[in-house]
């Protein structure tokens, strides 16, 4: 990269992670601009200066991975910087320059292709202009401080509610688990495929398995079940912090954990269950000395929002994506 452009690059970094700061504490305090696919995309402000960059980065995902499950197999990402309060100009002029971008790639029109971009869910400067280009929220990344945010920022964590009913046991999964906790897992794959966030492969319940019993294997445990008179009828499983770094960077610094999977049977919502499992892993989680607990959920869900709401967390990021990736406009 040209000295010219990386002197731009470090400069819009820094005023970048001053710029999430105030937005959003809970934001990275720096924001560094990857490597792309090419030069970065510039945009400049009304002074002649660059006011923004983005870098175009392309994900190829291979059939026979779980991650395939998580999203298209071929994401064609932005990653944007702006400087301005005001990222609205920038944030167009950049996206039509991507636009341009993927126009001029092959493949980009192909079922199972996106064009995405993850946006800080507090700069709602930008949030007309990427539904102008025919982007979609799909996901939101939300966020969980252990101790609670100060007043006005957030929500605060539950408070302590009674004790569940004497029916009801939540234990650690182990082992001898694998066959419920598959299945559970496979409940809200089934249920987020509904909102376009997760997309059934043919090989996700076999790489689902593979995952569950890896998982269930380690210790100390992460995983917990909820069963009613001996029948499992909810899980939380958590990736521990060695298996939540490639997550981690979207959030400050410290300990930092993925909370991957929430399911309760339908016969079971609404009773206490999911709060029962979620209070039981974040007493864990606070011993085991975790800062910030990081979770996705689809947009569209309309059970996820606001019980992770009660439960202390908050959007962080929006997943925006539109498919297939040709069709940004
Ligand atoms: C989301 C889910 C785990 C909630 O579990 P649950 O056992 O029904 O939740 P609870 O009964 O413990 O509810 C806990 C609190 O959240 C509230 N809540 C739960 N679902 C709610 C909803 N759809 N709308 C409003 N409030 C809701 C409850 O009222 C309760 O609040 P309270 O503390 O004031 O009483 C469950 O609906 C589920 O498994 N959904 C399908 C899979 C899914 O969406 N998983 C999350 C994906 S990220």
């Amino acid at each position: 990269m040209p000295w010219v452009v990386r002197d731009a690059v470090d400069e819009i970094n820094r005023a970048v992670g001053r710029r999430w700061q105030g937005l959003d504490r809970l934001l990275p305090p720096t924001a560094e601009l990857p490597e792309g696919c090419a030069a970065p995309f510039v945009t400049t402000g009304a002074n002649g200066r660059p006011a923004g960059l983005a870098a175009c980065r392309h994900e190829h995902v291979p059939a026979g991975t779980l991650h395939q499950t998580w999203g298209t197999a071929h994401r064609f990402s932005l990653i944007a910087r702006l400087r301005e309060a005001d990222t609205s100009a920038a944030l167009d002029d950049l996206l039509r320059q991507w636009r341009d971008h993927l126009a001029g790639l092959p493949g980009t029109g192909a079922d199972d292709t996106a064009a995405m971009i993850t946006w800080p869910a507090r700069d709602v400067s930008g949030v007309n202009t990427l539904l102008r280009h025919a982007l979609q929220p799909i996901t939101v990344i939300a966020v969980r401080p252990a101790r609670p945010e100060p007043a006005g920022l957030g929500p605060a964590g539950p408070e302590p509610g009674p004790a569940g009913d004497a029916s009801m046991v939540i234990r650690e999964a182990g082992p001898a688990d694998l066959d419920a906790v598959t299945e559970l897992e496979m409940g809200v794959i089934r249920y987020d495929a509904l909102f376009g966030s997760a997309i059934l492969r043919s090989a996700t319940e076999e790489l689902v398995r593979a995952e569950t019993q890896a998982a269930l294997a380690v210790r100390p445990v992460w995983a917990w079940l909820a069963e009613r008179d001996g029948e499992p009828a909810g899980l939380v499983n958590v990736q521990p912090p060695g298996q939540s770094r490639w997550i981690a960077g979207m959030t400050r610094a410290g300990v930092t954990v993925y909370l991957q999977t929430m399911f309760v049977r339908p016969g079971e919502r609404g009773r206490g269950v999911g709060a029962a499992l979620v209070r039981h892993a974040h007493a864990v989680l606070g011993a085991r000395g975790v800062d910030t607990t990081l979770l996705h959920y689809a947009q569209m869900n309309p059970l996820s929002a606001p019980f992770w709401n009660r439960m202390g967390y908050r959007p962080l990021w929006t997943g925006w994506e539109v498919r297939p990736s040709a069709s940004l406009r």
